[in-house]
């Protein structure tokens, strides 16, 4: 591996093995890792640290970290400290299988925490004292500065408030991908904290590199390694009518005057069925359009590619293996369309409410009511977390819910009496859509609400027994406002657990 991508002459001085950087992480500490889905994740060190790890665990001794990233990462990372049992804390987000075995089994604490509070959470003092950041980086500047790599989730953070920090520099990132980033360096403590600047999505604000004072750099390590994520399916013919039922209602909107014809800023979360909608937009006639979300996927290159999409906004990269040669071959047309900035601007509340973005997450399940699960199967079994979805669903001009009416082989339905864990209120869901429809919760209160969702988004095998339980409520109900039978409104989950099937 060469030494040609530092060229501050202290910090090449500073280079060390991964196995030695990783020593110098030591039992307890709070690390801060870089990261965000499978891109930008430091590749070396935590597999390094893993196996020291497991051999102090083998002679007896106790060894575990805090570990905080900016969203979920790969196998390397997440996988090889979970397997080894040497996470105690994790946050905010992960959706590493091991990881996700343990927290179920009440072995690994998981703070589960919007995306867009994570940094400020951190200046404000409420987690323990970053002890050290390991940060992936495709460069190091003459000047010291830092070249961030395909991701810049919270490294600003982690840079400026480490006790120590160590760098990857992966030589596998191209190093065009410098200049692509703008790191806003204006966010301060309140009360007193201006507006962030950005009044389009695609202004630049800040500068293209991270800082960090090289005398914190204790050591820097070299690695050639991809970043790691599953490739995506071809949309499946209910991820197609997912899409297509949603681009109908986007086009409606704008036949109504109520979006312009080039929409507003795209959100998008990351899976099969957001994909789908993005392969759906690129034939839908659309043009023009803009993406302010935390990921690029495939479906977002091809987007920019075709020129339906005139530019993105992101923190972070969740590319297949396909999708990111496709990326690094034409990186100069990508790096005039795409800005990387850090998540605590890409996902930031106010700038999600003044651009107007349109969010589209995933979800478990919905209830009649609107209120969604994101998070928690049969609630209490962590899947991934909330990630971005609370910033946009809350914050965003419009917020869209998608998801496959039935789950596990149709055993269950999407859409229940009562969701068993809520990550968005009522309040915060306008639009859900399954395959089988779209119910436009916007202005109707809550029993117009749940026809909406029972006529058009509950799949046939359980729409009788949702409007059954839906007009019992109704008669029978303590209230009539949001009626309910509480003696039976999560009965549905109960029944899954008891009997492998919701179904009555
Ligand atoms: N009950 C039980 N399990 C369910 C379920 C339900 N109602 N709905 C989905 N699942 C399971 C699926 O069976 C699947 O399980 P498997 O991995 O064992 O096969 C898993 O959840 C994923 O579901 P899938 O249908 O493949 O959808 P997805 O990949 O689009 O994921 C979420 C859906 C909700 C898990 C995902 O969108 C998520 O984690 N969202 C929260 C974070 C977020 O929204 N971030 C947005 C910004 S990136």
């Amino acid at each position: 591996m060469s030494i040609d991508r530092i060229l501050h002459p202290g910090l090449r001085q500073r280079i060390v093995s991964a196995e030695a950087a990783a020593a110098l992480i030591n039992p307890g500490e709070t690390v801060a890792m870089s990261g965000f889905t499978g891109s930008g994740y430091p590749k070396a060190v935590p597999q390094f640290l893993a196996r020291r790890i497991e051999q102090a665990h083998g002679r007896g001794e106790a060894f575990r970290i805090n570990l905080l990233t900016g969203a979920s990462t790969a196998p390397e990372l997440d996988g090889a400290l979970a397997k080894v049992d040497g996470i105690a804390m994790r946050m905010p987000f992960q959706s590493d299988p091991d990881a996700r075995r343990r927290i179920n089994a009440g072995k690994l604490d998981y703070l589960d925490i919007h995306l867009s509070h994570v940094a400020q959470h951190v200046w404000f003092g409420f987690y323990n004292e970053i002890d050290t950041a390991v940060v992936e980086v495709s460069a190091i500047h003459a000047d010291g500065t830092l070249v961030p790599s395909t991701s810049v989730g919270n490294n600003k953070t982690w840079l400026d408030l480490a006790k120590k920090v160590i760098i990857e520099v992966n030589q596998w990132q191209p190093a065009g991908i410098d200049g692509m980033h703008d790191i806003y360096y204006g966010t301060a403590l309140p009360p007193h904290r201006k507006p962030i600047p950005l009044v389009r999505g695609d202004e630049r604000i800040g500068q293209t590199t991270l800082r960090c004072d090289p005398d914190k750099i204790v050591a820097v390590v070299l690695t050639d390694a991809p970043d790691r994520n599953s490739p995506f399916n071809p949309p499946d013919a209910d991820s197609q009518r997912i899409a297509g039922h949603l681009i109908e209602f986007l086009k409606h909107e704008v036949a109504r005057g109520r979006l312009p014809a080039n929409l507003l800023p795209l959100q998008s979360g990351v899976g099969n069925i957001p994909n789908a909608v993005l392969a759906g937009l690129a034939s839908s006639g659309f043009r023009d359009l803009e993406a302010f979300t935390e990921v690029i996927q495939d479906g977002m290159l091809d987007l920019l590619k075709s020129g339906v999409l005139r530019y993105a906004s992101c923190t972070g990269f969740a590319l297949s293996p396909e999708a990111s040669e496709a990326f690094m071959r034409d990186l100069d047309f990508y790096r005039q369309r795409i800005i990387m900035r850090s998540q605590e601007v890409s996902n930031h509340p106010e700038l999600v409410r003044r651009l107007g973005c349109i969010g589209m997450n995933g979800m478990i399940e919905a209830d009649i009511y609107g209120n969604v699960n994101s998070t928690h199967v049969m609630g209490s079994s962590i899947m991934n977390g909330i990630g971005g979805s609370g910033d946009f669903a809350r914050n965003g001009f419009l917020s869209i819910f998608l998801s496959p009416s039935t789950a596990k082989n149709g055993s269950i339905s999407a859409i229940v009496p009562m969701v068993s864990h809520v990550d968005h209120t009522e309040h915060d869901v306008a639009v859900i859509v399954t395959e089988q429809g779209l119910a436009d919760l916007r202005g109707l209160p809550p029993r117009r609400r749940a026809r909406a969702l029972i006529d058009n988004c509950v799949h046939p095998d359980f729409r009788a027994q949702l409007q059954d339980y839906f007009d019992r409520a109704s008669r029978d109900s303590h209230g009539k406002h949001t009626p309910h039978l509480l003696n039976e409104a999560l009965s549905w989950h109960q029944r899954w657990l008891d009997t492998g099937t919701m179904k009555a």
